[in-house]
């Protein structure tokens, strides 16, 4: 039987720490100010987006979500980005993805300030990542290199597999585990048998978006699984990429979905939120 992960529980320890940086910074009349950039209608998006200003409320980060429709151009939401790039009131800008298709991804990150880049996709801040100084960090494998920390997982020596190359989640994952001397491997959806290379796994973190895609064939008794999938199955309930009930036997840790890397996810976002804000606020005293 593994050791459940508690990402819910973990994540309001934190989101209480980060709280009372924001009461502190309140008494010198410093509050850190989020914005969320909407565009369109994407259901999922709109779950998350609710979620964030939830969290972002509840402790004390000022926030503002800004909706745009489908129909708007590239043009158009880059001057709005650079709009908030100039703002005092906003210290952090997220701009949820997906985007409609006429618009470039590319484009639209680039357009964000470094500085304000809560969200850690901008190319400098993934090159600084890269180069071992990094400032802002993809919000996902940030939380669960916490969850690492918190229950006291070692890391340096291991062998960790990442399942999944996005650029949110599996090459930044990868990435910080290799800073943490972890001996790590990128596999993903081309990978050739996959279920032998993860079963090498003392770490397997899975981000691949397929509902209960690795199976105990997957994994090495005793290895730790991250499940960062958010899949619905065909009676709408929410699923991760991992077949629990059938991994979690044989695992020594494992997070469920939901409850697992979900919470951590806003969580970090909301530490860097408070963490931008000091940078432009206090270094400039
Ligand atoms: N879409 C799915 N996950 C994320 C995320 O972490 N940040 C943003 N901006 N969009 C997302």
């Amino acid at each position: 039987m593994a050791q459940l992960i508690n990402g819910k529980e973990l994540a309001e320890n934190l989101q209480q720490e980060t709280a009372t940086r924001i009461e502190e910074l309140a008494k010198r009349g410093i509050h850190p100010g989020l914005v969320v950039l909407l565009v369109g209608e994407n259901p999922a998006s709109q779950i998350y987006v609710r979620n964030k200003e939830r969290v972002a409320k509840k402790i004390g980060i000022h926030s503002a979500v800004k909706r745009y429709p489908a129909t708007i151009t590239e043009a158009e939401l880059i001057k709005e980005i650079e709009f908030f790039n100039q703002s005092t009131e906003f210290h952090g800008i997220l701009v949820q993805l997906p985007l409609p298709d006429h618009i470039n991804e590319d484009h639209i990150l680039l357009a964000i300030d470094p500085a304000k880049d809560v969200d850690g996709f901008h190319p400098l801040n993934i090159g600084r990542l890269f180069a071992g100084m990094p400032q802002t960090i993809p919000c996902t494998p940030y939380g669960i290199m916490k969850m690492f920390e918190a229950y006291d997982i070692p890391l340096a020596g291991k062998k960790a597999v990442v399942i999944g190359r996005s650029n949110i989640v599996g090459k930044p994952m990868g990435m910080l585990l290799l800073a943490a001397d972890a001996t790590v491997t990128m596999a993903h959806s081309k990978t050739l048998d996959l279920p032998a290379v993860a079963s090498e796994a003392d770490i397997l973190v899975v981000a691949i978006g397929r509902g209960h895609f690795v199976t105990k064939e997957f994994v090495k008794p005793g290895a730790v699984v991250i499940d960062v999938g958010m899949n619905r199955n065909a009676e709408g309930k929410l699923i991760g990429d991992v077949k629990f009930d059938e991994v979690e036997p044989i695992a020594s840790h494992i997070t469920p979905v939901p409850g697992g890397v979900g919470p951590m996810t806003i969580t970090m976002l909301m530490q860097q939120t408070v963490e931008c804000c000091e940078r432009q606020v206090l270094d400039h005293e």
